[in-house]
């Protein structure tokens, strides 16, 4: 068990993309940033300099920092956001996670810009269950905007209207063919005939799913958000913001260069004006051969194909070996119904400047997730009173038929700091229901501390008595984000055996910011083994 040390700069650094040049917040002057990469059970103290021009926070996506919410980053829901000219070090445990996860900042939209890989390797003396992989290659999804994120984010929050479109899709922080000024600089694969890679697939894109294929070749798919899977061969994934993918190319089609892309998949109606477009990079074999004057291009669904998306994701499964067992709760002591919704937020006297003078909004059982100005990590190890009510419903207030394919503008929420609480050992069902007001589209639900098996999943309503009956409670996939159907349901099982203050969150961050969100609170067990670590002692000051 090895502990590692990372230094983090956080500071504007100059990018340029489609003959753009701009100031963008990054780690270390890299887009993406620095990879971190341990064995399974190692630590690592990352220390974090912030030398930019506003607060953020940095959060270990799929890490599930065992009794230890103080380093897991959520701003203003376990940390308030480390200062311009501050510096806070991170403690990252990794405890049963294997495979890929990720960090990205958890503050506004700057996860744009600051995110990274975390690879995990397998313990000391242990190995992959596949054959061993002759090297090992990232591939992270990001998206450019053109702009800066700050103020895209700022001006979407005043006017209440829907954030700027990115400007182009990214693979390792370049757009690729047929993208504008891209040519030059599409991220090349250097691949050599008949040897096995595995890929780690990070989705880091902001506001969209993504489907992913390379031509020519299949892919196998091993892991999913740092857990083993049954291996699934198929010519393209489909992966939600959050989520990440272990995947084996064997390089055994004749040498040349072959297109890898990824295309944005969304199943929405009206309001989906987001980017369209594709990303590219080359895969290139080694070796002496014509160039081909156009490489062949993987064929991706179609950007409205939720079959596809539905038939790529409902063939995962836990690989739920003697190795790498799974523990899927059978019955259950606490359970959520939570509806998912893009709506709009009431405001007085049309000031908002939403459409219909309001504003758009979204929530979870109809509140709007409004963040403390004190963490609510904090308040809850202090008892500080105000700061967050523990009073999250269990069910939506009221009922409406939530599939209906048209919007219902009357429906307006309001907002809370609302928060969940949960035994310590509890076996909890969550089941998310997407209504489809406003609209919407696919959104991947992601929760903080944990992993959490995806047991069932289906379109329109969920029933209480029918939709159980259709789970699968031997080999559901172990994940740490969901994609929920807009008007579907999702139900997801876990045992609440980390005690902490957990975010539960839409990684769509436009939706995220108009708060689709809440929090978890799992309650101390009976021990110190069982209860949240003291509280590190430079945890940055709120002001
Ligand atoms: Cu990857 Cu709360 O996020
Ligand atoms: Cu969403």
């Amino acid at each position: 068990r090895k502990v590692h040390r990372y230094n983090f700069i956080l500071r504007e650094t100059s990018f340029t993309r489609l003959c753009t040049t701009k100031k963008m917040l990054t780690v270390n002057g890299k887009w993406p940033g620095p990879k971190i990469q341990v064995c399974k059970g190692d630590t690592a103290f990352v220390h974090v300099h912030n030398a930019g021009k506003y607060g953020v926070t940095i959060h270990w996506h799929g890490v599930k920092q065992p009794r230890n919410p103080w380093s897991d980053g959520p701003e203003n829901v376990t940390q308030c956001p480390i200062q311009p000219g501050k510096s806070f070090t991170y403690e990252v445990t990794f405890s049963d996670e294997e495979g890929t996860v990720w960090w990205h900042a958890h503050s506004d939209w700057s996860r744009a810009t600051v995110h990274g890989a975390i690879v995990v390797l397998p313990a000391n003396g242990t190995t992959y269950p596949f054959r061993k992989p002759d090297a090992e290659q990232l591939l992270i999804l990001g998206e450019w905007y053109n702009g800066d994120l700050k103020e895209i984010i700022d001006n979407a929050t005043e006017t209440g209207a829907a954030p700027a479109e990115s400007n182009a899709y990214t693979i390792n922080g370049q757009p690729g063919f047929p993208n504008k000024c891209s040519k030059e600089t599409t991220y090349r694969l250097h691949v050599q005939y008949g040897k096995t890679y595995l890929l780690r697939l990070i989705n880091a894109v902001m506001n969209e799913e993504m489907f992913f294929g390379i031509a020519n070749h299949k892919l196998t798919v091993v892991a999913q958000d740092g857990a083993y899977i049954k291996p699934i061969t198929t010519n393209y994934i489909m992966t939600s913001p959050g989520q990440t993918f272990d995947i084996l190319l064997t390089a055994n089609q004749p040498p040349s260069y072959y297109y890898i892309a990824a295309s944005p998949f969304f199943d929405a109606g009206s309001i989906a004006t987001y980017d369209s477009s594709n990303t590219s990079a080359i895969l290139e074999y080694t070796g002496i051969f014509a160039p081909p004057a156009s490489p062949p291009y993987p064929s991706l669904p179609n950007i409205t194909d939720r079959a596809a998306a539905d038939s790529f994701t409902n063939r995962l499964r836990a690989l739920a070996s003697p190795a790498h067992q799974i523990n899927v709760p059978k019955k259950i002591n606490k359970r959520l119904f939570v509806t998912v919704s893009l709506n709009q937020i009431l405001c007085p006297g049309a000031t908002c400047g939403g459409p219909n003078g309001n504003r758009l909004s979204s929530s979870l059982n109809n509140i709007s997730f409004a963040t403390s100005t004190i963490d609510i990590l904090q308040a809850y190890y202090r008892s500080l009173p105000g700061v967050f009510t523990k009073d999250f419903p269990d069910r939506p207030p009221y009922v409406f038929n939530y599939t209906g394919d048209v919007g219902d503008n009357t429906l307006f929420t309001h907002q809370g700091t609302n928060v969940t609480m949960i035994n310590y050992g509890a076996a909890v069902e969550i089941v998310f229901q997407g209504t489809n007001v406003e609209d919407g589209e696919f959104h991947p639900m992601h929760l903080h501390g944990y992993s959490f098996y995806s047991v069932g999943t289906g379109y329109g309503n969920y029933d209480e008595i029918t939709s159980p009956k259709t789970y699968n409670l031997k080999d559901p996939p172990e994940v740490n984000t969901v994609a929920l159907p807009r008007n579907g349901w999702v139900a997801i099982r876990f045992i609440a055996n980390n005690p902490g203050v957990w975010f539960l969150h839409c990684h769509l961050e436009r939706h995220a910011s108009w708060g689709m969100g809440t929090v978890l609170i799992v309650k101390n067990g009976p021990t110190k083994e069982t209860s949240i670590r003291p509280p590190p002692p430079n945890m940055p000051r709120c002001s």
